[in-house]
């Protein structure tokens, strides 16, 4: 499917069927009002209504806002998608509306169908935005660095909802150097010989019983201007099998995902690259698989981590903030950053504090917290604080090691996973890390908003807001 966007008149534009958003005090004075209203069409938020003989899809929103222009779109271009029609086209008024249609075009319209014996090919090939207005410079950019976030939104889409025999650190590795090869960025990888030079420890623990050698990937964009430098670190758990804490089985069906921090900060990359930032942008990924065999770490082990903090296992289930521990120290070591940033599928518990679709954000400076709330609404991502607090932390206390994997108590799960990545962090980086957990947001099984059923790619558009912010 090709989107584009024209300087041309709508009159002058030819395409089988034309969008109409309409409010319903615009279908009062819509020439399409009669037949609108025979078809029964109420003009309230997400509704949809085709008028084929006037080529038209009226779609109906409560209010111009971008949240009800993605939502309606992603409902138009799935049923769109049904059609035989080829062609497409919308008429665009305000240009800050053109992310939300983009948005709600490629994500909506965003099928993974790799491992369909037979594939389905969409008649609809061509979708045009027209925009009549003078300033089609500025629309122009708005449109193309939106599509950079969407398209990077989509690749790391395709790679959480790989399956975890295809995704394997090293295949992960395999993919980050073809995308350094693409984007001109640095790559470089470690196997599990420099992991152990390197003393991580913790990392190498979690993947030991893997038949797939775990694998630390650090790639860099670095710009000739950059202003700022910001690291991004990413859980990539190609699978989570719970390890010898083994999972229940319908706990384990959809851990692929558990590699959706990685993909993240990889799309994120990607997108800082193409939309030409002046940021200097490291992504680090731990990618190891947590599996079960006569060499796994255990319950009762004690893991002595790349910083020298030893911790106490007590459940193997808790493996993300192991391999992130590591990640995170060398991370510290290698770059200097204004900015840490690392995204993980690191809890149920942020479910269950959160629900399904929302990111849990943690860290020591509010200021930062705030930009991201701003990113959240304008990328519209959903983000909310869960606060640390000096009392949880003592549930880490481990009577044999510096620190416990896990909390003595079973509340508050998400702070005490945000917790153990803290104590982590050096003082001096403490206000300048933020930690994500997207176990909710990160993967769906059922739609909400342009998301479809499967990996959501949480955590691009909203760090591709905050990254052009700075
Ligand atoms: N990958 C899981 C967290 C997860 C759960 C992500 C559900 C997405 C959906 C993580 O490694 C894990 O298993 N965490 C445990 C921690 C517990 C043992 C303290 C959990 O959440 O149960
Ligand atoms: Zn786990
Ligand atoms: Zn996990």
């Amino acid at each position: 499917m090709n989107i584009q966007l024209l300087n041309q008149n709508i009159s002058d534009a030819k395409t089988d069927i034309t969008l109409l958003y309409v409010t319903e005090e615009q279908l009062q004075n819509s020439k399409h009002k009669k037949a609108l209203k025979l078809a029964g069409f109420k003009a309230a938020g997400d509704t949809l209504c085709f008028l084929h003989t006037k080529n038209v899809l009226a779609c109906g929103v409560d209010e111009f806002s971008a949240e009800a222009i993605r939502s309606v779109t992603t409902n138009a271009i799935k049923a769109l998608l049904k059609t035989n029609y080829k062609s497409a086209n919308v008429a665009i008024e305000d240009k800050t509306l053109i992310p939300a249609l983009v948005e709600g075009f490629i994500l909506g319209g965003y099928i993974f169908d790799k491992y369909l014996s037979k594939k389905e090919k969409p008649t609809l090939k061509n979708i045009s935005l027209i925009y009549e207005k003078d300033d089609y410079k500025d629309a122009i950019k708005i449109f193309s660095d939106a599509v950079i976030v969407a398209d990077a939104t989509c690749f790391t889409r395709d790679l959480v909802n790989t399956i975890p025999e295809e995704i394997t650190p090293p295949t992960l590795a395999k993919v980050a150097k073809k995308l350094a090869k693409e984007n001109g960025l640095e790559c470089t990888v470690l196997g599990e010989k420099e992991l152990q030079e390197e003393k991580c420890n913790s990392m190498l623990a979690v993947g030991r019983a893997s038949r797939h050698e775990s694998k630390l990937i650090h790639l860099a964009y670095k710009p000739k201007n950059a202003k700022k430098v910001v690291s991004l670190i990413g859980k990539g758990l190609t699978y989570d099998s719970g390890g010898l804490s083994l999972k229940p089985g319908t706990s384990m069906v959809t851990m692929k995902m558990d590699k959706a921090g990685a993909c993240g900060v990889l799309g994120m990359i990607k997108a800082a690259s193409e939309l030409k930032l002046d940021v200097e942008v490291h992504a680090f990924i731990g990618a190891v698989e947590n599996m079960i065999g006569g060499d796994a770490y255990k319950p009762d082990d004690v893991l002595t981590s790349r910083s020298g903090k030893t911790i106490e296992v007590r459940n193997t289930d808790a493996e993300g903030r192991l391999v992130l521990c590591d990640v995170l120290d060398f991370a510290q070591e290698k770059v200097e950053a204004d900015y840490m940033f690392d995204f993980a599928t690191l809890t149920g518990a942020c479910v269950v504090a959160l629900g399904q679709y929302t990111t849990g954000m943690m860290g020591h400076s509010h200021p930062l917290m705030h930009k991201f709330y701003d990113s959240a609404t304008a990328s519209g991502e959903l983000v909310a604080h869960l606060p640390f607090n000096k009392h949880l932390k003592k549930q880490l206390k481990s009577e044999l090691a510096d620190i416990c994997n896990i909390s003595n108590k079973p509340y508050g799960g998400s702070i005490t996973a945000g917790l153990f990545l803290d104590a982590f962090i050096k003082e001096e980086n403490k206000d300048k890390w933020l930690h994500f957990d997207i176990a909710g947001s990160a993967y769906t099984e059922s739609p909400w908003d342009c998301n479809v059923y499967g990996g959501t790619g949480a955590g691009v558009r909203l760090m591709s807001d905050f990254l052009k912010s700075i």
